[in-house]
């Protein structure tokens, strides 16, 4: 890779990721009617699914659940499981088998204190037998790519010596790839990621890393370009739930986006795939929050959208401040979200 150039495709298992970016796994925003937006633009290699409770998955309809469905036009999408243990974890991915994910990922990097009240996530990674055997479960009975998104685990002196041994039991067990994320697990996204780390960590694994944090597009990476050396692809969050066209926008700076347009769109997605209004309701205020920030008083659109008590109040606020020809905001800020 040339310092400005991304990464070449990453295959897995022969399942190839052409450009090797990938759009973050987020609760509450990457689910069907999002990816459909986010598919719409283009200019990723696969779409992460938010993170689906392996257990709860045996109750779900596949074809129809909000969270699991994909329509073709996904392109690559990798389902992440929130698992908790390794019993049952096969029948989990039988259920998903219709979908035929590209990959299975494992959470074992979420921090949220909901998740790690369960033993998930960031508190998966403290466990190393535990984690040893989902990991090995999973690779059991997963064909195709398995990966692993991690933090750096919890904050103490031996915290580097632990992530080593986190990378060793994941490659020993035959995982294929593993997403960084170089934050402890109690530092919210406000702290600055330890960019260093990429390049230490590829180094070291023979894994192929893929890195996370504060990725906003080609601008934020280049700044970081050495520090990147070695990793095998790139990961955006955040700034796809404000800019759903930030992949398309990597390879096409000068995308023309009308901004009342995506909303609505996502508006008229959610609501299709989300029959209880409720749910729907919550999807549009989550997604407004993150897409309320391109403009420069966003602001006025997120309380609008935050307080509508239903789907058409919130429709009408909307689009009564995106008619108006809001300014946008230069680079839209990822400060506190
Ligand atoms: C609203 C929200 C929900 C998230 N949900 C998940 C999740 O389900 N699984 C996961 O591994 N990480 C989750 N994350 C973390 C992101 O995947 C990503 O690691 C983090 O946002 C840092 O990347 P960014 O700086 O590009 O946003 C979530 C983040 C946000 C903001």
């Amino acid at each position: 890779m040339t310092r400005f150039s991304l990464p070449p495709p990453l295959t897995l298992r022969g399942v190839r990721f052409d450009p090797p970016l990938f759009c973050a796994p987020m609760a509450g925003l990457t689910h069907s009617a999002f990816r459909r937006l986010v598919a719409d633009f283009g200019g990723y290699g696969a779409l992460f699914t938010e993170m689906l409770s392996a257990r709860s998955i045996l109750g779900e309809n596949v074809g129809r659940s909000p969270w699991l469905r994909r329509r073709p036009q996904e392109g690559r999408v990798i389902y992440q499981l929130l698992a908790l243990t390794p019993d049952r974890l096969e029948e989990s991915i039988d259920r998903l088998a219709p979908l035929a994910p590209d990959g299975i990922d494992l959470n074992g990097a979420c921090a949220a204190p909901l998740i790690r009240q369960q033993r998930g996530g960031a508190d998966l990674f403290e466990d190393a037998d535990r984690l040893r055997a989902i990991v090995r479960v999973l690779r059991a009975c997963v064909t195709g790519p398995l990966t692993v998104k991690i933090r750096l685990g919890h904050r103490s002196p031996e915290w580097r010596t632990r992530l080593s041994e986190r990378l060793r039991l994941l490659a020993d067990e035959g995982v294929d790839a593993l997403t960084l994320h170089p934050r402890f697990s109690d530092e919210n996204l406000s702290r600055t990621p330890r960019y260093a780390l990429y390049a230490e960590v590829a180094a070291e694994t023979g894994l192929p890393i893929i890195a996370n944090g504060d990725i906003s597009g080609p601008d934020a990476w280049r700044a970081h370009a050495a520090e990147y050396t070695g990793v095998a692809g790139l990961m955006i969050g955040r700034m796809a739930a404000i800019r759903p066209w930030v992949f398309a926008q990597w390879h096409n700076p000068e995308l023309a986006v009308n901004h009342g347009e995506v909303w609505n769109r996502l508006f008229d997605y959610i609501g299709e795939d989300f029959t209880r209004t409720g749910q729907a309701l919550a999807r549009v205020k989550i997604f407004t929050s993150y897409f309320a920030r391109n403009f420069t008083f966003g602001h006025t659109l997120f309380s609008a959208v935050q307080s509508a008590p239903d789907l058409d109040t919130a429709r009408t606020r909307a689009n009564a401040f995106l008619a108006a020809q809001p300014a946008l905001a230069r680079s839209p800020s990822m400060d506190g979200i």
